[in-house]
């Protein structure tokens, strides 16, 4: 399976510039948004009609929705039947109140909703295209995901069904670029959202090194895999330390996309793969341990983002570098109190098990950095302080004041929505062990996001711009479907490291 291993198979997009003649079974995802400023009680849905909509047409899908009391209230969606088109059936999908410009998370959420709500159906085509062609398709692809891998004939659904996807747009050259990268996108997203899902008895870091390394080298990465004997032997004490309480060894994988031109830039991306965490020997409680199958949603992400960058042959160097480990606890493993030595050679007293992920991180940033990049990303699901303070949608940003708050921006723009936070200078303190350079906890309860994110700057070279984002939170959804993301493996933060590199790539 895993030497075939190929990704997430996303629906095929095309674009048009009108409706066919007939479409037979497809159904066709028109915006409407909720009109009448009378309060909601009075409002009606009106359809945001593009040039590609007849006008009779447009009447009886309005005329339908009030028969049905719709409104057009944001991701709500309404069924309706319209002899004027050519398709099964209309899909309506609220915006919420009417606006000059439409946000692009706002179209990207309703065309996920419109998904989520189809069943089965193998066509779809939309005029929320119109709009946004790239929102438009990342929504629908990510809002149909399903992880199907393990159900049997037994339970449904198997699969959403979704096989093609038709993006009206009157200005079909440009749309079919945007429709493309978007394609490309959504399929990068599933793809880390795959991972995540796939769960900790089927993905140990020897399985997830080797997918990763199926998917690298299907896009010409230069894939290099350190197995446990080359990590003890190269001086990979976190990795080591933290996967050697595991029958199951670590990896350290690097995928390598070189890009640039001359003078172009080099981009380092470090990824948290730690394919279950149960604790170790500081073990976590019970309740929703299961959770920690999303642990290396930060591997995820970034293995996504360089395959993607390859893809979409983005002209910089991109060099992923990705730890891996499982954390269990038994006769082998590290304990509270055990030093370790760090790649590079900072000693670490170990006193919580659990603060895992900094441990194999630094020895990765370590090994990053000697590749001498102009920037650094990493991401992980490190903390549950980052929930704490930010909640389950908010990924935390850390790390070098300009880059920081570049990397938060356009994660707001992509809709990821990451939030810069500091990294106090008296926070080090807390970190001082008796025995060892550091200790990988501090003794205080506060601000535990913040002080992981001090642990990892210990280990970033001098004069690389760096972002750590944590996504404990966003990896991960635990609660109910909302736009376009199921429960599950959210596939956070691949669209914002995506959408750096992009930044990167044009501007510096
Ligand atoms: N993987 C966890 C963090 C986590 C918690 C991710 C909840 C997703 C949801 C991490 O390895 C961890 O256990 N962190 C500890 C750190 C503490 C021991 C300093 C935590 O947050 O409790
Ligand atoms: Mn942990
Ligand atoms: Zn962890």
């Amino acid at each position: 399976m895993s030497a075939a291993y190929a990704g997430y198979q996303a629906p095929a997009v095309t674009v048009s510039s009108s409706l066919p003649k007939r479409a037979g079974a497809a159904v066709l995802i028109v915006p409407v948004v909720s009109s009448g400023d009378d309060g909601a009680e009075q409002a009606t849905a009106k359809v945001l009609a593009g040039p590609s909509l007849p006008a009779e047409a447009v009447g009886q899908i309005e005329s339908a929705l009030q028969a049905l009391g719709a409104k057009g209230g944001a991701e709500q969606v309404t069924r309706v039947v319209v002899p004027a088109l050519p398709v099964a059936s209309v899909l309506a999908v609220g915006l919420g109140k009417p606006r000059d410009e439409y946000p692009a998370d706002l179209v990207r959420r309703a065309a996920g909703a419109a998904a989520r709500a189809l069943n089965g159906t193998e066509k779809v085509l939309t005029t929320l295209s119109e709009l946004d062609v790239s929102a438009a398709v990342e929504g629908l692809i990510l809002g149909s995901y399903r992880f199907t891998a393990f159900r049997s004939d037994k339970t449904a659904p198997k699969d959403s069904g979704l096989r093609e996807i038709v993006a009206l747009s009157t200005d079909a050259k440009s749309a079919k670029q945007a429709a493309q990268r978007a394609a490309d996108i959504g399929a990068a997203v599933a793809t880390a959202r795959d991972l995540v899902n796939t769960p900790p008895s089927h993905l140990f870091p020897a399985e997830f090194a080797s997918r990763a390394k199926a998917l690298g080298e299907a896009v010409g990465l230069t894939v290099e895999i350190l197995d446990e004997k080359a990590l003890e032997k190269g001086g990979y004490g976190g990795i080591i330390g933290v996967g050697k309480g595991s029958s199951r060894p670590p990896r350290l994988v690097r995928l390598t996309h070189k890009g640039a031109k001359r003078k172009g830039k080099r981009v380092a991306l470090v990824g948290k793969g730690i394919t279950f965490d149960t604790g170790g020997i500081s073990i976590k409680p019970a309740a929703n341990m299961h959770h920690m199958t999303s642990d290396m949603g930060g591997a995820a992400a970034v293995i996504a983002t360089v395959v993607l960058a390859a893809k979409q042959k983005l002209p910089i160097d991109v060099i992923a570098t990705v730890p891996m480990a499982e954390n269990m606890p038994s006769s082998t493993a590290q304990r509270p109190g055990d030093v370790l030595t760090q790649y590079g050679g900072i000693t670490v007293e170990v006193l919580n098990t659990d603060a895992e992920g900094r441990l194999i991180l630094a020895d990765a940033i370590v090994r990053a950095g000697e590749d001498d990049p102009d920037y650094l990303i990493e991401t992980s699901t490190l903390t549950g302080a980052q929930t704490v303070a930010l909640g389950a949608r908010t990924p935390g940003v850390m790390g070098s004041d300009e880059f920081r708050d570049r990397v938060a921006d356009l994660s707001q723009a992509v809709g990821e929505n990451a939030w810069a936070m500091p990294l106090p200078e008296e926070l080090k303190d807390d970190l001082k062990s008796t025995v060892a350079d550091l200790a990988n906890v501090s003794g205080s309860r506060f601000a535990g996001m913040l002080v992981a994110g001090t642990y990892l700057r210990e280990f970033v070279p001098e004069g690389v711009q760096w972002a750590h984002i944590d996504i404990a939170g966003p990896a991960y959804n635990t609660s109910g479907p909302w736009g376009y993301t199921g429960k599950g493996g959210t596939g956070v933060p691949t669209r914002t490291m995506f959408a750096v590199l992009e930044d990167i790539a044009a501007n510096g």
